[in-house]
């Protein structure tokens, strides 16, 4: 699921873009191409409106490599939004999912019991910080890990409100949609003011919003927490718990500045308020590290997950210390969580991502890519920004950089000049271009990958 604010156009592109071979991208029809003008055709027909980018209909995949229903083969920067960690259909992956398959599918682990959960559970707790005790429930998505950590939350505090960050993507679900606040369409109209959700600004160093500079600013978008909104809307004995991305990931891929994260748990802490990690995004290896709150050097009371941790199975988990279970039998529960191929497919992604030292290429790549792109920078002003971790990285996209105004009109213009030269990419924040390719992704393929960028950020500017 995307954040686009663009509904993408399946008109077939001009001659000029349509013949376009390089390296590992093939490009043999108009993107998109007649077969797939049908599809989106019958999907705009038949399916809900959503979130939709990029008119590509894939028919299959392997690696950092898409094929589409025409023959043309696509560089994916998107990961599924974020999920194929692991490269598309890893044959280890797609092994473990066909054995186990074959073998059980579904019994039911929140009513019997899987040997399977508790070893990937096993694994899980081991993975995330924190030298205590831990428990794991699993979901099927990313929206359902945040509904189970908030319902977990106020549960056991019994206290009436959740802090959440403005510009925050947590999920679309009832629950969660009362902390998700990264675009007003997500909102509007849901009536999502009830559940006790509360926010305060977002730490953005690029667009700060008390316009301070740091490390002047001695960190006061996390002390204002305490100084202003504790002492006047948010009683500090009302709070239950705060829900935070180490790095906003629809919101624009926007890092804290080193120090928020550390203040904001001491103030926590000092009204015994628990902490909610939300890894959805940021998490499983693809900032460089297993959980990305382990750049910012705080424990968190519970961590939420989901997207990568299944190569593309659905399936969540909550990650939380054990203090705080439920006592009693059906408090929470639900009917497909962990679901023994999904859970196939998360034990053969942990094992793939530590054989192949995913983390450390992440690490790797993610540093190439970002010098790639900040020389782009020095060649188009309208980049105001690089920005993230590991292959967790976003260009942002303004009129001018001593303003900022936010080009949201150019950064639609290059995602579409991109797909039709083979490069798939997604959007976030308001102006922002996101790059998450599979952490299997080579220097090469960084480079096609930026190559491809460049010749559509000449070609978006030039179409004005
Ligand atoms: C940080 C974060 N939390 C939660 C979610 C919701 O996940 P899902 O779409 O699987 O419900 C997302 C999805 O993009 C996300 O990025």
């Amino acid at each position: 699921m995307s954040q686009s604010t663009h509904r993408p156009t399946s008109e077939p592109p001009p001659a000029s873009v349509s013949a376009t071979a390089r390296r590992g991208v093939k490009i043999v029809t108009p993107i998109p191409g007649p077969k797939a003008r049908q599809i989106v055709e019958a999907d705009t027909r038949l399916l809900m409106t959503s979130t939709k980018t990029s008119p590509v209909a894939a028919e299959s995949a392997s690696g950092v490599w898409i094929t589409d229903v025409d023959g043309n083969r696509l560089l994916d920067f998107t990961s599924g939004v974020g999920v194929v960690n692991t490269g598309h259909c890893h044959p280890d992956v797609v092994r473990a999912i066909q054995e186990q398959a074959a073998k059980l599918m579904h019994f039911a682990g929140t009513d019997f019991y899987y040997r399977n959960q508790t070893e990937l559970a096993d694994r899980l707790t081991k993975l995330t910080p924190g030298d205590f005790d831990k428990k794991v429930f699993f979901t099927n998505s990313g929206t359902e890990s945040a509904e189970a950590a908030l319902k977990l939350a106020r549960w056991n505090k019994q206290r009436p409100l959740t802090i959440g960050l403005l510009g925050a993507f947590h999920g679309r679900s009832m629950g969660s949609l009362t902390m998700t606040t990264s675009k007003p369409a997500q909102r509007a109209r849901f009536l999502a003011y009830a559940g006790g959700g509360q926010h305060i600004p977002a730490p953005n160093c690029f667009r700060c919003p008390y316009k301070l500079e740091y490390p002047s600013c001695d960190l006061y978008c996390a002390k204002i927490l305490k100084e202003l909104y504790f002492e006047t809307s948010m009683p500090p004995t009302d709070v239950a718990a705060m829900i935070a991305e180490p790095v906003m990931g629809e919101g624009g891929y926007i890092v804290p500045p080193k120090g928020w994260h550390q203040e904001i748990k001491r103030i926590l802490d000092e009204h015994d308020i628990l902490f909610i990690d939300d890894e959805v995004q940021a998490g499983f290896g693809r900032t460089g590290k297993w959980f990305a709150i382990e750049h910012h050097g705080i424990v968190p009371d519970m961590v939420t997950t989901a997207k990568a941790i299944g190569s593309g199975l659905p399936i969540g988990a909550v990650i939380f210390r054990k203090s705080l279970d439920y006592t009693y039998q059906g408090a929470h529960s639900n009917t497909f969580g962990g679901n023994l191929v999904a859970v196939a497919g998360a034990l053969a992604t942990l094992d793939v991502m530590e054989r192949e030292h995913l983390l450390e290429n992440s690490r790797v790549q993610g540093e190439h890519l970002k010098k790639r792109l900040t020389e782009l920078q020095g060649k188009y002003e309208e980049i105001g920004d690089v920005r993230g971790l590991g292959l967790m990285v976003a260009t942002e996209f303004v009129k001018g950089r001593a303003d900022k105004t936010p080009h949201v009109k150019l950064k639609d213009r290059i995602i579409e000049e991109a797909y039709r030269r083979g490069l798939l990419l997604l959007p976030c924040g308001k102006s922002s271009i996101r790059y998450i390719p599979p952490l299997i992704i080579t220097r090469d393929q960084v480079d096609e990958g930026v190559d491809i960028l460049d010749a559509s950020i000449a070609a978006a500017r030039q179409a004005g």
